[in-house]
């Protein structure tokens, strides 16, 4: 059996540097990811299943037929020519549809795992092929390291270690559409993400969506401002198209009385203390 981690994506920033003709948006974002997420195992069986375990697997009951995973695996057996059937067990930690890349970690840590069950190199090139027909963050995902990514988010550039780094992980109990989103964005193309080292350089950037996902749910205006409330919070900002939300922080004792903070203060919403990886 093979067992992949599916670590919860962040973008530190995202800038949006215009509309395409494909309908799809250019971007310029900083990828980083965080301790804390899925997993996925695989296991050679008699008949295709697909178990969901943990906290969200019930937001996914009855979506087998849709979910990346799925996808993922049926995507790999074609490409690399494999009739044998799978169990895929997926535990469910990190909330549906919340900008945190929980459906590309997993199908990211799906194609991992189907190579490696399968004896076929885990930086083999037709994979990240398979990453990019899955979705625009899974190609991050499959990486799995800092990185900037380009285009779609396809386009992968690594930039410098950032694990260790305290991160608190907010997310108000909203699903959000990346499309509409998207589609309220005001038009206004961004430039670049600023110079400099990962950290410095997310911390003069922004995220483009975070705007036109307040206008669709204020309460990630909300979360925002309690995490900026926070002390030691060096970095707010909303992740991807929300509405998870982030703080970096210097040290790990500010992340936990953080925490305890926005426990106390938002007992309903979800709440990961954690560390950029
Ligand atoms: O690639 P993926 O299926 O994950 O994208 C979901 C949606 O997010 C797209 O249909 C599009 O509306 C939006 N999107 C975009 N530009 C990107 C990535 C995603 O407009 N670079």
């Amino acid at each position: 059996m093979m067992i992949e981690p599916a670590r919860a994506k962040l973008n530190l920033a995202l800038h949006i540097r215009g509309k395409r003709e494909d309908g799809y948006h250019e971007l310029e974002t900083l990828f980083a990811f965080v301790e804390f997420g899925d997993k996925i195992s695989v296991d050679v069986a008699e008949e295709d299943r697909l178990a969901i375990t943990g906290p969200y697997a019930e937001a996914l009951t009855g979506l087998e037929g849709d979910n990346l995973v799925c996808r993922a695996r049926d995507l790999f057996r074609e490409r690399f020519g494999i009739d044998d059937k799978v169990a895929i067990t997926l535990a469910k930690h990190l909330p549906v549809a919340s900008g945190i890349g929980g459906g590309s970690a997993d199908a990211a840590a799906t194609l991992r795992a189907m190579a490696r069950q399968f004896g076929i190199a885990t930086d083999h090139p037709e994979l990240m092929r398979c990453a990019e027909t899955l979705g625009s963050d899974v190609p991050a995902c499959l990486f799995g390291r800092t990185a900037i990514g380009r285009g779609r988010g396809e386009k992968l550039e690594a930039v410098d270690d950032v694990a260790g780094i305290p991160a608190l992980l907010v997310n108000p109990g909203v699903a959000v559409s990346t499309p509409a989103v998207f589609a309220r964005w005001s038009g206004e193309a961004s430039d670049g993400l600023a110079p400099g080292r990962a950290i410095q350089s997310a911390m003069a950037s922004r995220n483009d969506l975070q705007p036109p996902a307040i206008a669709l749910q204020s309460v990630i205006g909300d979360v925002i401002k309690l995490l900026d409330r926070q002390q030691g919070a060096r970095l707010v900002r909303m992740s991807g198209s929300g509405a998870t939300c982030f703080a970096l922080f210097a040290r790990a004792d500010e992340c936990h009385r953080a925490a305890a903070n926005v426990r106390a203060a938002q007992p309903g919403w979800w709440c990961s203390e954690t560390a950029l990886a």
